[in-house]
């Protein structure tokens, strides 16, 4: 498993509340073992010298959900933030938000923040945690940010648009994963997966540990990264 380690993997963290209902139990409950599965990816992601992970926790459009069921996972994530965060600090986990985080309760937003300073300097991992984000609105700030910047701006090109993402400071995305059974990006990292190796599979979230991710990896590991070119273009590029 040493070679071909992708660099920075994002996952879509899918099935938690299938997962509940085939044991009859409440959505909810699903959630709470997702939450013990993130940790166990996490850690699983540091041994295999991942660099960068990215969760999607909580998309812009899950707001749409019953609201009880959005009001427990808010707590939920206060609850796992405060109680993780030590654990993560240890494991020289670095800790970032992506999202529009503003629109949380202030007690969440306090744990976030509080959770950001204190993983700030740590460099073995970035775990990027998406929570009320959407891929339309990262690629619309991102422009909003760039027309505020600079006035009677015109055009834009590539380079100057991806400055501006939340994964601007992050490595490219090489791996998406998506666990449930769906195979759609549900409006993730839409702009970054344009060259990502995409990896569906039926195994839900709560179930999702590290052989399945070790399994993921392996896959992608063996997958010809072509990016336009032929593939005898890059068995050339290979060897010399
Ligand atoms: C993903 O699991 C978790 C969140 C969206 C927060 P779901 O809650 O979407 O689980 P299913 O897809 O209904 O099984
Ligand atoms: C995507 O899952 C969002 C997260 C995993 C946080 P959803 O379950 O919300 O996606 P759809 O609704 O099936 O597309
Ligand atoms: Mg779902």
């Amino acid at each position: 498993m040493k070679n071909n380690i992708p660099e920075h993997v994002a996952i879509i963290m899918d099935g938690n509340g299938r997962w509940a209902q085939a044991q009859g139990k409440k959505r909810t409950k699903g959630h709470k073992v997702g939450v013990d599965r993130a940790r166990e990816i996490v850690e699983a992601s540091v041994k295999l010298g991942v660099r960068c992970l990215t969760l999607f926790a909580f998309s812009s459009e899950n707001w749409n959900r019953p609201e009880e069921e959005v009001s427990f996972l808010m707590e939920l994530f206060i609850i796992a933030l405060n109680r993780e965060v030590k654990a993560l600090n240890k494991n020289g986990v670095k800790l970032k938000f992506i999202g529009d985080i503003g629109a949380f309760n202030s007690k969440l937003q306090q744990s976030i923040v509080k959770a950001e300073s204190i993983t700030k300097d740590n460099d073995r991992l970035t775990l990027n945690i998406a929570a009320n984000y959407g891929g339309r609105w990262d690629i619309i700030q991102a422009a909003n940010q760039l027309i505020a910047e600079t006035p009677g701006l015109s055009s834009v090109d590539e380079t100057t648009l991806a400055s501006k993402l939340v994964t601007a400071d992050l490595p490219e995305l090489d791996l998406l994963i998506r666990t449930g059974g769906e195979t759609r990006i549900s409006n993730f990292l839409i702009w970054q997966a344009a060259y990502a190796e995409l990896y569906f599979t039926d195994t839900l979230w709560p179930d999702f540990d590290s052989s399945e991710l070790e399994k993921a990896i392996t896959i992608f590991s063996g997958r010809q990264r072509r990016y336009g070119l032929t593939g005898e273009q890059i068995t050339k590029t290979e060897e010399s």
